[in-house]
């Protein structure tokens, strides 16, 4: 059965604002982000106040500008959605506080998603249809985890990280070498141009689970870089890169394994790298695995992905009340 209708996504739990008209097929008719990286580089990380009152300024901008490329106006959305969290409690609201107005005025079902489950359904959007159950694994500045999708799109926890997300791994290793903030594009440009990458440890590999750890390898790159002051960085960001490349992979392989998955979906702000891309897309051609990636623009944090999730929501008929409150940290998934 085809379901026609139109949902207009809205995403602020971080530092992007951002809003996408997505119909009910998963077909992006508009993405629009606002990014305010410039407004917390000098901080070198994101101020959450600075955060929460940036979104005050660019929502109403960013989504008429989302409606006006889509083509359409308030009056032709069927579903108005946001993300609820884990993210930044102030600038959730921002986002959670338009959605509720709209669908108050128009009359129309609220739907609010999860920012892990939204970067999961990335990989549905425009015409995508990976093979389920899958794999998934999401790696973003906040989250590294894997889970189990089934064929009914139900998510179960299979492992996380006990310390450090490899975003944030990224992020420190880029401060430790002096690259700018965000530091995982930073440390993917520099790792280019590596004759000699140094070899880093492949951290947590032969824990027997499906966990990951990597504070202890950002410890290894800080120690390496004081014993040897004279390394070049960018022998440094490879090495660290190709590590994180090592583990992420190997630990996959191991969960494919365990759980006899037809696919594997990667997602969250770290699969934009092209040097993981490339390595995943390696490892599909020689397990012969159906690995699928969001495009780029749907990596990083964007509405479109919202939008996505929220249809099935919708349709599943999970409809959000206005006293819905945020959440900050990750909502315990069924754990097997
Ligand atoms: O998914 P995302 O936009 O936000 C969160 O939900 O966390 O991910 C942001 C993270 C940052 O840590 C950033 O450094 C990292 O993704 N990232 C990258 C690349 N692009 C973004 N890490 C490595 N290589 C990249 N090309
Ligand atoms: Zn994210």
């Amino acid at each position: 059965m085809i379901v026609m209708g139109l949902v207009l996504a809205i995403e602020t739990s971080c530092d992007e604002t951002a809003a996408a008209v997505v119909d009910f097929n998963y077909n992006v008719l508009s993405n629009i982000v606002a990014s305010q990286v410039e407004y917390h580089r000098k901080f070198g990380g994101v101020v959450p106040e600075i955060a929460s009152r940036k979104h005050v300024e660019n929502i109403n901008f960013v989504v008429d500008s989302a409606l006006e490329k889509a083509g359409v106006s308030f009056s032709d959305i069927d579903v108005f959605a946001s993300t609820k969290g884990p993210g930044l409690i102030g600038a959730l609201l921002v986002g959670m506080a338009t959605a509720k107005s709209y669908a108050l005025v128009y009359r129309k079902p609220l739907i609010f998603v999860d920012h892990i489950e939204a970067h999961i359904w990335s990989n549905f959007l425009d015409g995508k249809k990976p093979k389920l159950p899958a794999i998934t694994l999401v790696v973003s500045g906040g989250h590294t985890s894997f889970y189990l999708l089934d064929e009914n799109r139900n998510l179960m926890s299979i492992g996380e990280t006990i310390d450090d997300a490899v975003g944030e791994a990224f992020d420190k290793v880029a401060k430790i070498l002096n690259l700018p903030y965000p530091g995982g594009p930073e440390i993917e440009k520099i790792a280019r141009e590596s004759k000699n990458p140094v070899e880093f440890v492949r951290p947590y590999l032969d824990s027997g689970d499906l966990n990951f750890s990597f504070s202890g390898l950002k410890t290894a790159v800080l120690y390496y870089l004081r014993k040897n002051p004279d390394a070049k960085k960018e022998d440094v960001a490879a090495g660290f890169q190709n590590s994180v490349i090592d583990v992420l992979v190997q630990k996959t392989e191991q969960a494919i394994r365990k759980y006899r998955a037809n696919s594997v979906l990667l997602a969250g702000g770290v699969i934009a790298n092209s040097a993981i891309r490339n390595a995943f897309i390696e490892f599909s051609k020689k397990e012969g695995v159906e690995v699928s990636f969001p495009q780029f623009q749907y990596c990083t944090d964007n509405a479109a992905m919202v939008g996505a999730r929220a249809v099935d929501s919708f349709l599943a008929g999970k409809i959000g009340s206005f006293s819905e409150p945020a959440y900050s940290t990750v909502r315990p998934t069924k754990r097997v």
